[in-house]
This record gives C-alpha cells, sequence and structure tokens, in this order.
C-alpha cells in the first residue's frame, strides 16, 4: 500500500470509520493522518507507577521468536527459551506506515520452554515428526516494554522494561520498570531499531521503510 497516495474523501471517510479521525473537510494524506489522529492503545499504569498485565497479548500482532535453549546456554539461559514477540495492533500500523515506533507503543515478549525435556537430546533439541530440532513447550514468563517519553524521561529512548516473571502461568497482574542499568542498556547497546531488536523479527523488518 502506498501510504503517500492523497486519498480521496470517500476512501479516507472509509479508513476513518475503521481506525481514525480524519477532518471532514477535502483531500487528506494517509501517512499525516496516521501520524497526526491514530489513537494508540497505551498501557495502563496505576498510581504508585506499576504497569497493569496487558490483556489478550497473544492476538496482538506476531514479529518473530527468537530462541536460546538453556541446554545451549550452560544451563540458564537469561531468557529461557522460545521468545514469541507481539506488538499492540494500533502501534504496529503506525510502524508500518511511517518505519517509526509511535510513543505508547506495547511489545510483550513471552517465554516458552523447549518441549519434551526428558526426551531430549543433549543439545536440548528432540526428535519429533518433522525432524530433529526445537519445538514449543509450556508457558514460562511474559515481559513488556512501553515507549512512554512522558512518564518515563530518564529511560533512553523513554522505553521501559517490565517482568511480569519468569513463572508458569498465572503471571503477576502488575509490574515496576527496572531501572535502565538492567534491561534498557542492552537493548540502547545492540538493538537495530529504537531500541527494539528488529533485527530478530521478520515482520517488523518487512512491514518498516
Ligand atoms: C543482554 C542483553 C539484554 C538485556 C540485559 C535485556 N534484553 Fe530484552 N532483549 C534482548 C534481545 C537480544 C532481544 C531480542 C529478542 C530476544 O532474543 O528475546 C530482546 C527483546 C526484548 C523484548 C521485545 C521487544 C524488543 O525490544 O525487541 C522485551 C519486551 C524485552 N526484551 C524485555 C526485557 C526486559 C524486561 C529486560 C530486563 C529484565 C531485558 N529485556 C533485558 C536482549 C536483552
Amino acid at each position: 500500500m502506498n501510504l503517500k497516495v492523497v486519498l480521496p474523501l470517500g476512501m479516507a471517510a472509509m479508513v476513518a470509520v475503521t481506525a481514525l479521525t480524519v477532518y471532514p473537510t477535502q483531500s487528506v494524506s494517509a501517512d499525516v493522518a496516521l501520524k497526526d489522529t491514530m489513537k494508540i492503545v497505551e498501557a495502563r499504569f496505576n498510581e504508585d507507577g506499576a504497569v497493569n498485565r496487558p490483556d489478550g497479548w497473544r492476538e496482538w500482532i506476531y514479529v518473530g521468536t527468537p530462541v536460546t535453549p538453556n541446554a545451549l546456554n550452560g544451563g540458564n539461559a537469561p531468557f529461557p527459551e522460545f521468545h514469541n514477540v507481539y506488538i499492540e495492533p494500533s502501534a504496529y500500523k503506525v510502524f508500518e506506515a511511517t518505519g517509526k515506533f509511535p510513543e505508547g507503543t506495547q511489545i510483550a515478549k513471552e517465554l516458552v520452554l523447549t518441549y519434551g525435556k526428558d526426551g531430549a537430546n543433549p543439545d536440548g533439541s528432540t526428535d519429533e515428526v518433522s525432524g530433529t530440532g526445537y519445538f514449543q513447550g509450556e508457558f514460562a514468563g511474559l515481559e513488556l516494554t512501553v515507549k512512554d517519553n512522558k512518564r518515563f524521561p530518564d529511560q533512553p529512548g523513554g522505553w521501559a522494561y517490565f517482568s511480569f516473571g519468569h513463572q508458569s502461568q498465572p503471571y503477576e497482574k502488575t509490574a515496576k520498570a527496572f531501572p535502565k542499568e538492567t534491561c534498557n542498556s542492552c537493548h540502547e547497546a545492540s538493538a537495530k531499531n529504537d531500541w527494539v531488536f528488529t533485527q530478530f523479527y521478520p515482520v517488523l523488518r518487512a512491514a518498516g521503510k
């Protein structure tokens, strides 16, 4: 979709019905409309500054799954083991149109253990019908990052990082932001696009410009 194209009023109005508030005067450029009027679904914070666990993150836009098996990381990967990453859909729409993560972006990373511990090979892989490899087992944790420069002026890039526990479900209901040294500095040093590891997310690489 070429978003630089100037949409006639009829089409712009249709877009407006689905997600946007578009000024009902004349032709409007869709990327201007997206940047200026798209409402980003924001994280819910409590008075004590803790963020609430998002609802329905598995229905967000799935972007990719790095995998760091414990068996390949001295038995103790920092983030065991599959990392399923999802971006909140309204932020994805803006990223798709502009290549930038808007203020309010939420990205969740859910940890999933590899399948079949008992039958596992020394490298943690298992032999399944489709071949030898790594398959997803049980859910094992949930993390979230939120870009909010107003709320987190001390976090480089405005990205704050949260964990709802490395544990099986239920996850914690709320989480406080980690100090920037704990999480943000590694992202700042190595992530490809605005503190986000887009180099490992084929869906975002395909979507962003
Ligand atoms: C040693 C470097 C490092 C540290 C420290 C780190 N991360 Fe990450 N993080 C990564 C990498 C690499 C990825 C890319 C996906 C993956 O492999 O999990 C990532 C991805 C993420 C994502 C998905 C969105 C994105 O930015 O790509 C979240 C959410 C996240 N990390 C949360 C955290 C939290 C919470 C902490 C602190 C407890 C933390 N990270 C600390 C390396 C790090």
